[in-house]
């Protein structure tokens, strides 16, 4: 082979080698296991325009559930096309006196009002509360892993959306992890200070019937 030929292989050579479109996106294989640096990429000639929109924001959700809310994630597991973007939403519908009760996430948060009217907030490490009714248009914005919460303080439903910095944020309900799971009464009266009878009462709440 002249060296001519040989220089213009060794050129496209060096051309795909370095080539870096498969940095361009990695939507997440959701049929493997996740971990925390998120799914591994999915087989690229599988990737359709479909992996990078989500359509569960279109319909209504029903509130007719304890918190009189329903929060629709677009986190990896259900977006794929977010995993490794460090990014994902999630949209809020408040039934009248509907609340997201007090949970945390991995990442920071912020929401925009776009219907009815919210009290948001959060509590800091040093139990100071901050906390405001935001009307439609409105954004707030909650640091990492705080304990926060949003409630519908109108008369009508309210909506808001969310973004995350984080492809999975996670979502943890207080109220839930300590009343709703396996916890016993007795440990949960001591890492609570709440009475056995009342934690009773929450936990039938969720239909838990333990000790
Ligand atoms: C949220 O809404 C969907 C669709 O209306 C419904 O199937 C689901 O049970 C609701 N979730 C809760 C927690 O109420
Ligand atoms: C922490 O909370 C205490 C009690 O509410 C308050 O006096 C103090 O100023 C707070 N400290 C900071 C740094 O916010």
């Amino acid at each position: 082979m002249n060296s001519l030929v040989f220089f213009f292989l060794f050129s496209l050579f060096i051309s795909l080698a370095y080539c870096d479109i498969e940095f361009d996106f990695c939507v997440g294989d959701i049929s493997r296991q996740t971990s925390p640096v998120g799914y591994a990429c999915k087989n690229r000639a599988t990737v359709t325009i479909d992996d990078f929109i989500f359509t569960g924001f279109r319909v209504q959700k029903t509130t007719t559930n304890i918190y009189k809310a329903n929060a629709t994630l677009a986190f990896t597991n259900t977006f794929p096309g977010l995993n490794g973007l460090g990014i994902a939403t999630s949209k809020i519908d408040l039934g009248v006196g509907g609340v997201i009760p007090a949970h945390t996430h991995r990442t920071s948060e912020f929401i925009i009002v776009v219907k009815g009217s919210i009290i948001a907030g959060f509590v800091d490490t040093n139990n100071t509360a901050y906390f405001k009714r935001l009307e439609v248009g409105d954004v707030m914005v909650f640091p990492p892993t705080l304990v926060h919460f949003q409630v519908n303080a109108g008369k009508t439903s309210a909506t808001a959306y969310s973004g995350y910095n984080g492809a999975n944020p996670g979502i943890q309900l207080i109220t839930n992890s300590l009343l709703a799971g396996n916890l016993p009464t007795d440990l949960i009266t001591q890492i609570t200070l709440v009475n056995p009878l009342e934690i009773a009462r929450l936990k039938s709440l969720f239909g838990i019937t333990n000790a």
